[in-house]
């Protein structure tokens, strides 16, 4: 029988990665904290519903990657490929519009979309989110770019892209969709040279043929005209607003017409982060503002903007940039033994180490002592406390450097704390 691996497009993160992935995550917390965002933990199902009112049926998440299944209840229930829907749902439900506004809420865990696995894209991934509603102002637009690049110049990542658009609102945009229609039925060649997606989302979401990656799909939009001609008084003020404040902060930013989302509940200002390690999947975070997203999943109006990065890509981006995230946690002190007699006084000093808070391990095989301090060194321990027949005898542990050879001979009792003043000595 073949033995069972994990499904397409999901991974296991171990040991030698995940402490990365706790270094992010808790980045991302800190940042939450300094930024004045409050973590909540939403569930990871949800009913399909909030899903395919809140993305919109006409994108690729709800037509193609979500999923979805009936439960036991026949209710139909979607596994979460996306946090907003999640964030805004949530603030409705406890009616958070009666707090103080505005609201900014943050929350990371994995995300599942059924897509074509490659580098830095998978079917379970994980993203950090950031939400920030209840206020219309651009201010609350610059702050969660901030908030993002907080984050990057934290970890040490650099060379990134912050490509920002206005993808309007539903006063400007079907103004604008009929231009790129028409700009498009009108062009040598006409729909035909689109690809088959695109030929289908002429007439269902045309603004995400400017996102195709197809070259012909690209040339023939190349001379589009542009949404931000389209925008309507408030939106073109909105935008330049968040242009100007970001400025102001030094954000090293560009506008990109051609930027889109995939998501249907975007308004006014849409943004993407990139990053060249990527490969073609080279985004590091999307974001942008969606301020009719609440009435669409049937609460009132609350405008929110935020925005989601993907830990996988940031992990990627880190390794390919070479960052120095500090040292893998290990185990610092290795107990050995001379004979099986004395495992419990091993585990014993095992236990004051470990309640020292000196990362600390030994042996339960009862291998020789030889074989115990090979293993020491396979761990990458920077001491080894051996209890040997004199030391029992004695009541004393021997305690050696592993990278200087040096030996110290503490009295068992005071041996934690001795060890703690000989790391000390050697860090200073
Ligand atoms: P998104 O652009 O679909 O936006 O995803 C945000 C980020 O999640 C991407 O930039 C990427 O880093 C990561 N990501 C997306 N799909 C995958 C995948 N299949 N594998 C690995 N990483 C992936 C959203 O999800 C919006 N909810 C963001 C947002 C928050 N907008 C406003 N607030």
């Amino acid at each position: 029988m073949e033995t069972i691996k994990a499904p397409r497009g999901t991974k296991d993160v171990l040991g030698d990665e995940s402490w990365k992935w706790a270094r992010v995550l808790s980045v991302c917390g800190d940042v939450a904290r300094d930024f004045g965002y409050s973590e909540v933990l939403l569930p990871i199902f949800e009913h399909t519903e909030l899903f395919s009112r809140g993305i919109g049926d006409a994108t690729d998440v709800v037509e193609k990657e979500m999923y979805t299944f009936l439960d036991k209840g026949d209710r139909s229930i979607t596994l979460r490929p996306e946090l907003t829907a999640s964030m805004v749902r949530s603030y409705l439900e406890h009616d958070m519009r009666r707090a103080p506004q505005p609201v900014k809420l943050w929350s990371a865990g994995p995300m599942f979309r059924y897509e074509r696995p490659q580098k830095g894209r998978y079917r379970q991934f994980w993203q950090a989110d950031f939400e920030i509603l209840g206020v219309e102002s651009p201010m609350a637009d610059i702050e969660t770019i901030d908030t993002s690049m907080e984050i990057y110049r934290r970890l040490g990542l650099t060379n990134l892209k912050v490509l920002i658009n206005s993808v309007g609102c539903p006063k400007c945009r079907p103004a604008y969709r009929e231009a790129l229609k028409s700009f498009i039925e009108s062009s040598p060649g006409g729909m035909d040279s689109l690809c088959e997606t695109c030929r289908g989302r002429l007439e269902r979401n045309p603004l995400r043929i400017l996102d195709c990656k197809n070259p012909s799909c690209k040339e023939m939009t190349e001379s589009a005209p542009a949404i931000l001609d389209s925008l309507c008084g408030e939106c073109k003020a909105h935008f330049e607003d968040v242009g100007r404040g970001l400025s102001r902060i030094g954000a090293d930013f560009r506008l990109d017409k051609r930027l889109v989302r995939g998501l249907d509940y975007y308004t006014k200002t849409a943004y993407e982060i990139l990053a060249g390690e990527l490969g073609s999947q080279n985004a590091v975070c999307g974001g942008g503002r969606y301020d009719n997203l609440a009435e669409a999943i049937g609460g009132p109006r609350v405008p929110g903007v935020g925005f989601a990065s993907g830990i996988e890509r940031i992990v990627i981006t880190l390794e390919g940039q070479g960052v120095y995230l500090g040292e893998k946690p290990k185990t610092e002190a290795y107990v050995v033994t001379a004979s099986d007699g004395l495992a419990i006084e091993a585990s014993a000093l095992t236990h004051e180490l470990r309640a020292s808070k000196i990362p600390a391990d030994t042996d339960y095989s009862g291998r020789g002592m030889k074989a115990q301090m090979k293993h020491a060194s396979v761990l990458g321990a920077d001491f080894v406390c051996i209890i040997g027949d004199d030391e029992a005898a004695s009541g004393t542990v021997s305690v050696k450097n592993m990278s200087s050879g040096e030996q110290r001979s503490f009295i068992r009792s005071e041996t934690a704390s001795r060890l703690l003043s000989w790391k000390e000595e050697q860090n200073r």
